[in-house]
């Protein structure tokens, strides 16, 4: 199937590693032009040339950090500038600390919603107005199994998605019309640094190893398996193409399963 993706324009966040990543490739693969972003300049530049010589595309590195604002407000802008405008913006970045809600310190909530919540929405409306005058965009932002059923342990990333869920359905709503999306994809256990990190904490409270936790997640979930991050940006490609034009505010799973209710 032809998403329809050849000469689109995408801004990935967080895209050096992990699902971030596996977006970009996705993207790449079915000829969209990428401004890929993270903090790690040489990751980004290696992951630039990777996929502009095996698809032929476009890709620029842009080194940005969620966590500060003067440089997010000038990312749109920069990406814009390189690819000619921003058909479709990715939403993504690094897990926040893990640790349950009795722990909670208002100092870290407080930090964690500039760049989980702040940080993504000030990008989003930076490069809206251009989607909106094209009648043709898609904002999709990675989120979390947590959004739809809290995770134990996920004090700041249950709390803050929610804004996200939020913050994304009202904007769905006002732009659906003018032929902008906007999407959640909601990821349960893909193999990824962060799952590692997420598994190593359980570890270590448990006295046990990563693999055992890994062993034991997977085995509760219905698909019997972790996910593959491919399997992910597969996902999002669909979600950013013509063919889902009419799917909007919407949260989709990514969990094999995971996720137990309807
Ligand atoms: N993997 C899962 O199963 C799963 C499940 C539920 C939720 N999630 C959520 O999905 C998101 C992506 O997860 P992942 O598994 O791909 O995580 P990951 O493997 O840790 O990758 C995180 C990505 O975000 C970037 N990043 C980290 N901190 C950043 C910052 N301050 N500013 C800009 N970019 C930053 C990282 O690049 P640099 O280091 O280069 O900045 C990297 O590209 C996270 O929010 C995670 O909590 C993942």
């Amino acid at each position: 199937m032809d998403l329809g993706l050849k000469g689109r324009r995408a801004l990935v966040l967080g895209a050096s590693r992990g699902l971030g990543r596996a977006i970009a490739a996705a993207l790449a693969a079915e000829g969209a032009a990428l401004a890929l972003a993270s903090r790690n300049r040489d990751a980004l530049t290696a992951l630039a040339a990777e996929l502009s010589a095996r698809h032929g595309v476009s890709a620029h590195a842009m080194v940005a950090d969620v966590a500060d604002q003067t440089r997010m407000k000038v990312l749109a802008e920069e990406a814009v500038l390189r690819l000619g405008g921003i058909d479709i913006l990715v939403l993504n970045h690094g897990g926040p600390p893990i640790g349950p809600a009795v722990e909670l310190s208002v100092d870290a909530l407080q930090e964690q919603f500039a760049r989980m919540v702040v940080a993504p929405i000030q990008l989003a409306m930076r490069l809206l107005p251009g989607m909106r005058d094209r009648r043709w965009g898609r904002i999709l932002t990675v989120g979390s199994s947590g959004m739809i059923q809290p995770l134990p342990n996920m004090v700041l990333s249950n709390t803050l998605r929610g804004a996200i869920v939020g913050w994304n359905k009202t904007l769905a709503n006002e732009v659906a019309a003018e032929g902008v999306t906007c999407n959640i994809l909601a990821p349960g256990a893909i193999e990824t640094d962060r799952l590692r990190e997420t598994a190593g904490f359980e570890a270590n409270r448990k006295g046990t190893t990563i693999e055992d936790v890994l062993a034991k997640r997977a085995a509760t979930i219905p698909a019997g398996r972790l996910g593959r991050p491919e399997e992910f940006g597969a996902v999002a490609a669909f979600l950013a193409s013509d063919h889902a034009a009419y799917i909007t505010g919407s949260i989709v799973r990514v969990d094999g399963g995971l996720i137990r209710c309807t």
